[in-house]
């Protein structure tokens, strides 16, 4: 039987939205899951809310909810969340449910029965006020190092010091102010310490945990394990522990739990399992990873594979580990608006664009990942849609347009052979880039295969070919579009809503990493025809990249303070014009700036309000009953799509030989309207007019590029 292979994200908490830096994880998790997939591996991926604690209850009552309410808006909010980013778990629950309860007792009367839960008496810090322990985190006090006031009873925040709650000067209950009392109660603990051997083994397991962070948790074991407090004093949101009174079970110990729980659900829904225990059954033979960010490591290596050995059930396999995200190198802020909800990124821009930013960018290490936003602009115009659309834009819509959607057979040899076999041949490289989690060198090597055939179409130039010899422009054509297939099947784990749009526009089956092996030339069956070819994605514009960052006050943040706001105009302005003419002086010219137009001359102002654009035609047509009109669909590299451009060459031009074509075009006229067309713009051309006309050409570069 092939190998099972259950894939879980950490379960978010059900009390907040989730953020760009939750993100990383799910879609690392989620290219993971899909490259498997494609693969043609049995693969399930899990996940659910993480509903309980202390923090999630007072929350709930500060907005008069009951728990339960609280939790599910958020379920909803995080559901949607993952299916617009693309995220697709196979199930999504919750830890507040009867599977985790039935686990969570079940999992909990084992380690009962094995001797393995102890009691102790425990002093903490109580509310008189509120009648309740309090977690570290609701007492508030001065810092015993710094002496900065308003500081949590765990770590300041200003020098970063980390003490216990007895060391805070002047503490105080957080909800009402009260200095707490030392209040002692019995507590249950999970004997941890025992399992020391157990997990020194495991940690030293190949292929467990990264090697570096095994090294790290050996730390725990040189001061020697402590048990594991698992259980909370009432009022607490949680499963009340069996034969106790108003005991709770601690939320991190039916976090992990909700994994099993989820596998129950979607067991008994899909009935594609008899019941989570055909994976976590201990000899179940399926492969159990965790996904998770370096934060949680502790209960990720120990306490949980140490409950999961004594409840005798399945231990994680493997352990992956994410550094955390920072934005334009800094800590994300809820202040500076940097911790962005992917509500809000979403409301702005597509998923394809982060994900494929952060697999750019992702390793196999435990590094934090760096949103700067200058860089992700520039990386995914400059990889993805320069150079993966463009290269689809060129070689589909020459096919589509001038040679009739159809492709040529397969050649016996020749370049354009040797381009798509070359390309084949880096495909293990992807391959094994994808199951190690080096998703940026996947990312690397699909980049270079898109230049290669870049390149390739520079060369065979079969916009001029086209006119000469359809045949062996329409083959080179074909070759390119067997890459363009190719990188749709590479890309399809990163961003697959590009690869579906890719397929689509070749009218050919989604390609996957099962098929690419042992895939020969050519790769497209060269019988089909075509589909329509389309952008396949809009630019990154500067002004919606920086709209996600939003402040509690509601400005945009990432947008520069009013003076290097000023400088930076400055810079784009000067960047954007030509070398200043010689001023015309009042001696030399003997007359002011009328006269100067008058005879004919205009002020560099004047030229410098023309914007002039590269575009690339992507599509052309006849205007009914106009002659020297043809209706030209020209992408400007607009993030509003294509524009509708009326051009007066239809006698120099047949509308099929301009697809594809890179022209100039005058981009800020005023729309006007053509035989009932509106027009959107101009093309340049030069020569005396009519059959005579030759259309200026930018040369190749990406359309929306400024021409100065
Ligand atoms: O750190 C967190 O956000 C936790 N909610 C993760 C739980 S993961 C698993 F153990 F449930
Ligand atoms: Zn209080």
């Amino acid at each position: 039987m092939a190998e099972r292979i259950l894939v879980t994200s950490a379960l978010p908490y059900a009390n907040g939205p989730l953020h760009i830096g939750h993100a990383v994880e799910y879609i690392q998790t989620d290219i993971y899951v899909r490259f498997l997939r494609s693969s043609g591996k049995d693969v399930v991926y899990f996940c659910a809310d993480d509903t309980h604690g202390t923090p999630i209850e007072l929350n709930a009552a500060k907005q008069g909810l009951k728990p339960e309410d609280f939790i599910a808006r958020f379920q909803d909010e995080h559901q949607k969340d993952f299916q617009d980013l693309d995220v697709r778990f196979d199930y999504f629950h919750s830890t507040n449910s009867p599977e985790n309860r039935q686990y969570a007792e079940l999992i909990y009367g084992r380690l009962k029965e094995k001797g393995d839960i102890e009691r102790k008496d425990v002093e903490q810090a109580y509310c008189e006020t509120d009648r309740r322990f309090l977690p570290d985190r609701f007492i508030k006090g001065t810092c015993p190092n710094c002496k900065s006031v308003d500081q949590y009873g765990d770590v300041c925040e200003k020098c970063g010091k980390a003490y216990s709650p007895t060391d805070l000067i002047d503490p105080r209950c957080s909800l009402c102010s009260t200095p707490p009392v030392r209040k002692s109660s019995e507590h249950l603990f999970f004997k941890l310490s025992r399992h020391a051997d157990f997990l020194q083994a495991l940690l030293r397991k190949p292929g467990f945990i990264h090697p570096g962070l095994a090294t790290q948790l050996q730390g725990f074991f040189e001061k020697g394990l402590a048990d594991w407090d698992i259980s909370r004093d009432g009022p607490y949101f949680g499963f009340a522990i069996p034969g106790e009174t108003d005991k709770y079970f601690y939320v991190w110990l039916d976090a992990p739990i909700g994994y099993i729980a989820t596998t129950e659900k979607w067991a008994k829904e899909t009935g594609k399992a008899k019941s989570a225990l055909d994976y976590w059954a201990k000899d179940s033979g399926a492969r159990i990873v965790h996904f998770i960010g370096k934060d949680i490591v502790y209960f990720h290596a120990l306490f949980w594979p140490a409950v999961l050995e004594v409840a005798g059930l399945h231990i994680p396999s493997e352990i992956k580990v994410h550094g955390h995200l920072t934005v334009n190198g800094e800590k994300m802020s809820k202040t500076r608006g940097t911790m962005v909800p992917v509500r809000d990124y979403l409301n702005q821009l597509d998923p394809s664009y982060l994900r494929y930013f952060y697999a750019a960018n992702l390793g196999a290490g435990v590094e934090d990942l760096d949103l700067n936003l200058k860089d992700f602009r520039l990386r995914v115009n400059g990889e993805l849609v320069n150079n993966v659309g463009n290269l689809a834009n060129r070689a589909l819509s020459l096919l589509a347009g001038p040679l009739g959607g159809k492709l040529a057979p397969g050649r016996s040899e020749g370049p354009g052979r040797a381009l798509v076999e070359s390309v084949l041949a880096r495909i293990p490289e992807v391959r094994e880039a994808f199951e190690k989690l080096e998703y940026r060198n996947a990312i690397r090597v699909i980049t270079d295969i898109a230049s290669a055939a870049n390149a390739f179409v520079q060369t065979a130039a079969p916009w001029a070919l086209v006119k000469k010899d359809a045949e062996a422009a329409r083959a080179d054509l074909s070759d390119a579009a067997d890459v363009v297939y190719l990188l749709g099947a590479l890309l399809a784990p990163v961003t697959p809503r590009l690869s579906e749009k890719l397929f689509a526009q070749l009218g050919a089956e989604p390609l996957t990493f099962q098929a690419l092996e042992g895939a020969k030339y050519p790769l497209l069956d060269r019988s089909r025809p075509i589909g329509t070819p389309e952008p396949l994605l809009p630019r990154l514009e500067e002004d919606r990249v920086n709209a996600i960052i939003v402040t509690p006050e509601g400005t945009v943040a990432a947008a520069p303070a009013p003076e290097a706001k000023k400088a930076e105009g400055k810079e784009k302005k000067a960047e954007k014009k030509p070398a200043e003419p010689a001023p015309v002086t009042q001696a030399s010219s003997g007359a002011g700036a009328t006269e100067a137009a008058g005879s004919g001359e205009i002020e560099y102002a004047d030229f410098a309000k023309v914007v002039l654009k590269s575009g690339r035609v992507l599509a052309a047509e006849k205007v009914a009953k106009a002659d020297k009109l043809l209706k030209l669909t020209v992408d400007v590299g607009e993030a509003s799509g294509p524009r509708t451009i009326v051009s007066g060459i239809a006698e120099a031009f047949a509308p099929e030989s301009l697809v594809g074509r890179n022209v100039v075009v005058v981009a800020n006229l005023k729309p006007r309207s053509l035989k009932g067309i509106e027009s959107k713009g101009m093309l340049l051309t030069a020569g005396p007019g009519g059959k005579d006309l030759s259309l200026l050409d930018p040369g190749n570069v990406p359309p929306g590029s400024d021409v100065k």
